[in-house]
């Protein structure tokens, strides 16, 4: 927990140092920022159980293009019958809400609980999960950012 309020309380101090007016640039820095901080939250939060290249073997599905992906979609893991069954496709929206409240999201699924409620932790994940998506490229991203 208190790397996550680290890694918060820094993102958020290099967004007040860079609010002066912005530029290309400094736009695409602060994204940068922002995925070194998700990596830095994904590594601490997630990243023990899962991969995020597709062909590694992990306690849950690798997470590898999974903005934009359909729920339980990867084959030969072995998902829960909740997940399996859900019929629904990750997007930014439903990806805060999993990260937030997972079993009360899909109850019978069995990742165990994790409750990120914090808007701008979750931010620097989605912002890391969008770095490794590449399927369908900007496009799928741009359309889910406006959530
Ligand atoms: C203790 C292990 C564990 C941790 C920690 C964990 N997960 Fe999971 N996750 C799982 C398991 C197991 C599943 C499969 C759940 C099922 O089949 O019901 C899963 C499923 C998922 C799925 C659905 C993937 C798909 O293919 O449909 C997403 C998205 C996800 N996790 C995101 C995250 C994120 C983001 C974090 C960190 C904030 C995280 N998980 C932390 C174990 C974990």
């Amino acid at each position: 927990m208190t790397r996550i309020i680290c890694a918060a309380t820094f993102a958020a101090l290099v967004a007040c140092a860079m609010s002066g007016p912005v530029s290309a640039e400094s736009a695409a820095l602060y994204n940068q920022v922002k995925i070194d901080a998700g990596k830095a939250l994904y590594d601490g939060e997630c990243h023990r159980c899962h991969a995020n290249e597709s062909e590694d073997v992990s306690y849950g599905p690798p997470l590898e293009n999974i903005i934009g992906r359909g729920a339980g979609t990867v084959e030969n893991y072995d998902y829960s019958i909740a997940l399996a069954a859900s019929g629904i496709v990750w997007t930014e929206a439903a990806l805060r809400a999993w990260m937030e409240d997972n079993t009360g999201f899909m109850p019978g699924t069995k990742m165990r609980h994790v409750g990120i409620e914090d808007r701008t932790v979750q931010d620097f994940i989605l912002a890391y999960l969008r770095s490794i998506t590449t399927r369908d490229g900007a496009a799928v991203s741009e359309k889910l950012t406006k959530d």
